[in-house]
């Protein structure tokens, strides 16, 4: 018997791992959906909010409202990664339409709504650019301390030989696609966990091939679609790198990770160094202000088998 069924706010941008993420989170009795809100990150708004919209829709969970964020960064240019994720963000999968309609609220009001529903009770879990939590920050500045916790996937902070970055080779995507927003998230105050390519580009904690095989011999619509994004990851590359999926399990099963307590921080400026992502770990306020758990290690194989799991579930 789990403990209580903790409320959750998804802030993605779909994105082939983000969908992951998604078909996770309607798979774990640990959590409850409440909200989905989508950002400009891995493709356009438009992209990424008609790529939700479908998978809630074909997976049953289409009563989940859905709420447009930000179509590009506080400040920087848009910049997606069509390159990885295929022409439609989502690898070209076959999925019927989803229901049109998303909330006509503004998606940093309703992510403020969801916090201040049950105040230090609530759980966000951010796996795209940070435009749309800076966005509901700035508006509403009691919002930070009235989340439980704030889940980012995101930056690469060094602590392991894989916390290098992928958008350049100080930087990982979502951070240095919107540098300023992720710059006003970590100096709020929220109670936030982060986990970076140091635990995400972690072969041990990726799927492959075989998985690839166990799921086709499934037939549940979350194992086929599954299946389908993973068959389109694993076309260039050997491995699935579940960054999204790995931020969301936090939220399932803490135990599965080590981290750090420390304040991070990031470049915002034009340049080679913009989006690197560091964690200072000395000099704390006694009030732990400003401070993060940021994940060192992710028992891989654990992690793997609690998603094929739940996948393969009939
Ligand atoms: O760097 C990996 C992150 O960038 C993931 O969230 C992926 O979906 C992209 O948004
Ligand atoms: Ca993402």
């Amino acid at each position: 018997m789990h403990a209580v069924t903790v409320s959750v706010a998804l802030d993605i941008d779909p994105g082939l791992d983000d969908a992951l993420a998604l078909i996770l989170a309607l798979r774990s009795p640990e959590i409850r959906p409440a909200l989905v809100t989508t950002v400009a990150g891995n493709g356009p708004l438009e992209m990424t909010t008609w790529n939700a919209l479908r998978i809630l829709n074909y997976l049953g969970a289409a009563h989940i409202p859905v709420a447009a964020g930000a179509s590009t960064p506080l400040v920087k240019p848009f910049h997606g990664a069509l390159d990885y994720h295929g022409a439609d963000a989502l690898g070209g999968l076959d999925l019927p339409e989803g229901r049109a309609d998303v909330e006509t609220r503004a998606a940093h009001d309703l992510l403020f709504d969801f916090a201040a529903a049950a105040p230090g009770e609530r759980i966000l879990i951010a796996t795209g650019p940070l435009t749309n939590i800076a966005n509901a920050f700035q508006r509403h500045e009691d919002m930070p301390l009235l989340l439980k916790e704030l889940i980012i996937m995101g930056g690469a902070f060094g602590l392991t030989p894989f916390g290098t970055g992928n958008q350049t080779p100080n930087a990982e995507f979502n951070i240095w696609q919107d540098p300023d927003a992720a710059h006003v998230v970590f100096g709020s105050g929220v109670p936030m966990t982060i986990v970076g390519l140091d635990v995400t580009n972690d072969p041990t904690g990726a799927l492959d091939a075989s998985d690839l095989a166990r799921l086709r011999m499934a037939s549940s619509r979350e194992a086929t679609l599954v299946a389908s994004l993973l068959q389109y990851a694993l076309h260039r590359h050997q491995y699935c790198a579940m960054h999204d999926p790995l931020a969301l399990a936090v939220a399932l099963d803490r135990s599965l990770f080590g981290f750090v307590t420390g304040r991070p921080d990031v470049v915002t400026r034009e340049g080679e160094e913009r989006g690197r992502t560091r964690i200072q770990t000395v000099a704390l306020s006694a009030d732990g202000l400003g401070s993060a758990q940021v994940a060192t290690r992710v028992d891989g194989p654990r992690f793997k088998e609690l998603f094929m799991g739940r996948m393969l579930e009939s």
